[in-house]
């Protein structure tokens, strides 16, 4: 008999995608028995592995097939504070979750704790999902998680998710790029005021989109240093909080007001900032998970054009 139920559970999934259920489908119950028996009689300790997973901005229908199907396998979850419960929910039922993101007396926990639980619970047999809202490879360390996990041998898959830059555009209707307005977008991070290394003369420039990343609290900062090289203050920018989430918000300002509309706003984390021609475009997307709240939480500046 098997020890536990999460291994005899991981061999019948195996199984019943192995060679074994390969030659019952063909109709061959002997071959299928046969195999059945060789693995039964060779069982070995289950291998564990590690799926970085990329949980997209908050609304699990924009999970991948494959962040689900991962999902559904993991015994363990790792997920943090951008993951949002919808997508949690999507993990197996009986899968134990770890909430890395905040400890209960709110410390967070520190990358390399993260990096040790996910080695620990893989090397003992598990098969570990860390969810990263959004993308993992996008201002997510999931570069620094797959070192750590090749450097203990462990087998690694990434699942790229949807990074909250396209999420959140999408659903306020504010296309990236648009012919006429913005030949180029740029996702950047202008966290670490005083410490902030950026090419603002760069990001200034017209005719581009630039998307900041965890930079709510520095709108301030942003807005100076970008009409200090020139952008113009009416360029339109938007505050995209929350984004797919039920309650997401779209702001919309010019450059010159950013940092008093932001400051009335009271924004909630997350939120990206938006600056560019085509924020003016904003108009958000119905979804069905958000429709009233986002006609209720828009401001309709755009209308006026
Ligand atoms: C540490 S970064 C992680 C980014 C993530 N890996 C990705 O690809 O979206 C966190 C920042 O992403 C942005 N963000 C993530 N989810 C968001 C959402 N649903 N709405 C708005 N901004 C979001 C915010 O700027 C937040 O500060």
């Amino acid at each position: 008999a098997m020890p536990a139920i999460s291994d005899r559970m991981r061999f019948w999934e195996r199984m019943l995608s192995g060679p074994a259920a390969t030659r019952a489908l063909a109709g061959d119950a002997a071959g299928a028995d046969a195999q059945l028996r060789e693995a039964l009689a060779n069982r070995e300790a289950p291998r564990g592995e590690a799926y970085l997973i990329g949980a997209g901005p908050g609304d699990p229908d924009l999970l991948t097939f494959r962040a689900q199907q991962l999902l559904q396998q993991a015994d363990v979850v790792l997920y943090d504070r951008l993951v949002s419960p919808a997508v949690l929910d999507r993990a197996r039922r009986d899968a134990v979750r770890i909430n890395v993101g905040k400890l209960p007396g709110h410390h967070e926990v520190t990358q390399n704790h993260i990096n040790a639980l996910l080695v620990e619970h893989a090397s003992r047999g598990a098969r570990v999902a860390r969810l990263k809202g959004g993308d993992p490879f996008v201002f997510g360390r999931g570069g620094e998680e797959l070192q750590v996990l090749r450097d203990h041998g462990i087998p690694a898959t990434v699942v790229p998710g949807i990074t909250a830059g396209l999420g959140a555009a999408a659903a306020a209707g504010i296309p990236l790029t648009h012919r006429g307005l913005a030949q180029s977008v740029t996702f950047v991070t202008a966290t670490g005021a005083g410490s902030v290394d950026v090419d603002w003369t760069a990001l200034a420039r017209r005719n581009q989109t630039v998307v900041f990343y965890m930079s709510a609290a520095q709108v301030d900062l942003i807005a100076r240093s970008l009409q200090e090289r020139g952008l113009d203050p009416s360029t339109p920018v938007a505050l995209l909080e929350r984004a797919t989430w039920p309650d997401q918000r779209i702001v919309q300002a010019t450059l010159g007001e950013l940092a008093s509309v932001a400051r009335d706003a009271q924004l909630k984390s997350p939120t990206l900032l938006v600056v560019g021609d085509v924020t003016a475009l904003a108009v958000p997307l119905a979804t069905t998970a958000g429709e009233e709240r986002n006609a209720a939480g828009t401001t309709p500046r755009t209308q006026d054009r």
